[in-house]
C-alpha cells in the first residue's frame, strides 16, 4: 500500500538534511541499493528489498505462432528505505528500456535479477513508478520438485502459472508472496483467440489489425505466484455466487439477486468444454457452502480455467480463477482450489516455510466437505492419512528443502494438525477459528506462529503439546 507521495517524502528528506546541518549542496539523499532477495529459507533470492509494490499494470502482447511475448510492466511502489537502486526478479527475456517516474533508468541483468538505477535516488516513503519494456520467448521454469511452471506454450496458445516462482518467467516484479499488490493485466492476442486472467474483464476491443485486447482487473491484493494468463480457444460460462452480503444461512445456491453477489466466469478450452461444464456449474454452490464455514468469499470475482491435458501437471489456486488440467478437474480438487481462495490467496503465507497454512487448510477443507456432503467423517480421512508412511517424512511446518515443499506431509499432515486441533478444542471453538482466521488476516500475510497464537487465543488453551507433536515433531505419534 502506498501512503505518501514522492514530493512530500523528498521534502521531508531535505528538511531532515537541513536540520542535521548537512552541507551537501545537492540536497539529495544518500540511498543504498535495495536487497536482491528477501532471504526466504527456500528461495533466498526471491523477492527484493527496499520497496513495497502497490500495483502492477502489465501490458502483454502474445503471438502463439512464434511464442513471442512483448511486454510493458508499470510497477507502482513505495520505497521502504532511501534507494539508490533496486531489483526486480525476471527470468529470461530481454529488457529494452526502463524508466523511473518517466526518466530513463540504467538497467542491468545478472541471473534472475534485474537492477534498475534511477537517475535520482528515491527517498524512503516516496511512491515511484518503474516502467520496464521487455520481450522474447518466455521459457518455463523447472521447479525444485521437477514440475514445470511459469509461461507455458499450449496447442495454439499459452498458460501461465507461478507457484512458487514461475511468475518471473513472464513479468518483472517482487516475486515473493510477502509483497502483495493490485493488478491490471492487458492482453493482446491474434484474431480468433481469447485471453483470460485473474479478476474481472473491464474492457475488450478489436484493433485495426484484428488483434483482440482485453483488460483484466484484480482489485484485491494478490501475491505474484497467483497471477495467471490463459490464451487460446475457450468456451465460457457465467453465473453468480453469494457475496459478502449473502444471508448467513443462505449460501447454497446461485443467489443471483443478491446485491453483493460475486460474478463467476469460467473458461474451458474447447475440447474439454462440454465434459467440464457440469462441474463448472457447481462453483456457486461450493463457494456458498464454503462461505458458511470460512466466512464471506474474500474476492470480488470468481471462476475457473480448465485446460486440455498435456501442459499443466497440477491444478493451481490462481486468485479468483483457479486453473485445472482436465484430468484433475474433479469435485475434490475443485473444493481444494476454491478453499485456497480463503487459505493462501486471501491469507497468504509470509514465506514459503508457511506453505502448510495453504495446503493443510485446503486439504482439510476437502475433508470437511466430504464429511458434510458426502457422508465421510473427517475422522475417517484422518485415520487413512495417519496410516500412510509418506505423510510422516517430515513435520508440515518444516519441509527439509524446496523440492519437498509440495510433498504429502505439507498437505496430509497439515490437515491432520487441523483435525487434532478440532478434537482438542471442540467443534464449536474450531468453527470459530476456521471463520476467524481468514477474517483476521484477510488480504494479508501470516506466519505459522500467527496461526498457533491465534488458535490459542480463541480457545484460551495452551496448545504447545499439540504443536510439538503434530506440527513440529519428527515421526509418527504412537496413537492417532
Ligand atoms: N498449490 C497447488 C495445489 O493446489 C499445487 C502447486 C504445486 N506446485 C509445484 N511446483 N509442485 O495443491
Ligand atoms: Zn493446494
Amino acid at each position: 500500500m502506498i501512503h505518501r507521495n514522492r514530493t512530500a517524502a523528498a521534502a521531508l528528506a531535505v528538511l531532515a538534511l537541513l536540520a542535521g546541518g548537512c552541507t551537501q549542496a545537492t540536497g539529495g539523499v544518500r540511498g543504498a541499493p535495495g536487497a536482491a532477495g528477501l532471504r526466504d529459507p527456500y528461495f533466498p533470492k526471491l523477492g527484493n528489498g527496499g520497496y513495497d509494490v502497490g500495483h502492477y499494470a502489465l501490458s502483454l502482447a502474445y503471438d502463439p505462432r512464434t511464442g513471442r511475448l512483448d511486454g510493458t510492466a508499470e510497477i507502482t511502489a513505495r520505497a521502504t528505505q532511501d534507494l539508490s537502486a533496486f531489483n526486480l526478479d525476471l527470468a529470461g527475456l530481454t529488457v529494452s528500456a526502463a524508466t523511473v517516474d518517466g526518466v530513463p533508468a540504467a538497467h542491468h541483468r545478472a541471473g534472475n535479477e534485474l537492477t534498475l538505477r534511477p537517475r535520482e535516488e528515491i527517498p524512503e516513503g516516496a511512491e515511484f513508478r518503474a516502467t520496464v519494456r521487455y520481450a522474447g520467448v518466455p521459457e518455463p521454469i523447472t521447479d525444485a520438485d521437477g514440475s514445470e511452471e511459469g509461461w507455458m506454450r499450449t496447442d495454439g496458445g499459452a498458460i501461465a502459472v507461478g507457484e512458487p516462482q514461475g511468475s518471473m518467467s513472464w513479468f518483472p516484479g517482487n516475486h515473493h508472496p510477502s509483497d502483495k499488490a493490485a493488478y491490471d493485466i492487458t492482453l493482446t492476442v491474434p484474431a480468433g483467440l481469447d485471453a483470460f486472467s485473474n479478476g474481472v474483464r473491464t474492457e475488450q476491443r478489436t484493433g485495426a489489425d484484428g488483434r483482440v485486447t482485453s483488460v483484466w482487473h484484480t482489485a484485491e491484493p494478490m501475491a505474484s505466484y497467483l497471477a495467471t494468463v490463459a490464451i487460446g480457444r475457450y468456451e465460457t460460462s457465467t453465473a453468480t455466487a453469494p457475496g459478502p452480503d449473502a444471508d448467513e444461512d443462505g449460501g447454497s445456491g446461485g443467489a443471483g439477486s443478491d446485491a453483493g453477489a460475486v460474478p463467476v466466469l469460467t473458461a474451458a478450452e474447447r475440447p474439454v468444454a462440454k465434459a467440464s461444464a457440469p462441474l463448472r456449474g457447481e462453483i456457486p454452490t461450493i463457494l456458498g457452502r464454503q462461505a458458511e464455514r470460512f466466512g464471506p468469499y474474500p474476492f470480488s470475482s470468481a471462476g475457473a480455467i480448465v485446460m486440455t491435458d498435456g501442459t499443466l501437471d497440477y491444478a493451481l489456486e490462481t486468485q479468483t480463477r483457479p486453473v485445472f488440467p482436465a484430468a484433475s478437474f474433479d469435485r475434490a480438487t475443485l473444493v481444494h482450489e476454491l478453499a485456497h481462495q480463503w487459505f493462501g490467496d486471501s491469507v497468504t503465507p509470509a514465506g514459503w516455510q508457511d506453505l502448510w497454512l495453504n495446503e493443510g487448510f485446503a486439504t482439510y477443507a476437502e475433508w470437511l466437505y466430504a464429511e458434510e456432503y458426502e457422508d465421510v467423517p473427517a475422522r475417517t480421512r484422518f485415520e487413512t492419512a495417519f496410516a500412510q508412511d509418506a505423510n510422516w517424512a517430515f513435520p508440515p511446518a518444516a519441509p527439509p528443502s524446496a523440492e519437498n515443499l509440495f510433498d504429502p506431509p505439507v498437505y496430509q499432515r497439515g490437515a491432520m494438525v487441523l483435525h487434532k486441533l478440532r478434537e482438542t478444542v471442540g467443534d464449536r471453538v474450531f468453527d470459530e477459528i476456521l471463520r476467524g482466521w481468514p477474517a483476521k488476516y484477510r488480504h494479508a500475510n501470516a506466519t505459522t506462529d500467527d496461526f498457533t497464537a491465534y488458535a490459542e487465543s480463541v480457545s484460551r488453551k495452551d496448545l504447545d503439546a499439540l504443536w510439538d507433536v503434530w506440527l513440529y515433531g519428527d515421526g509418527k505419534p504412537a496413537r492417532p
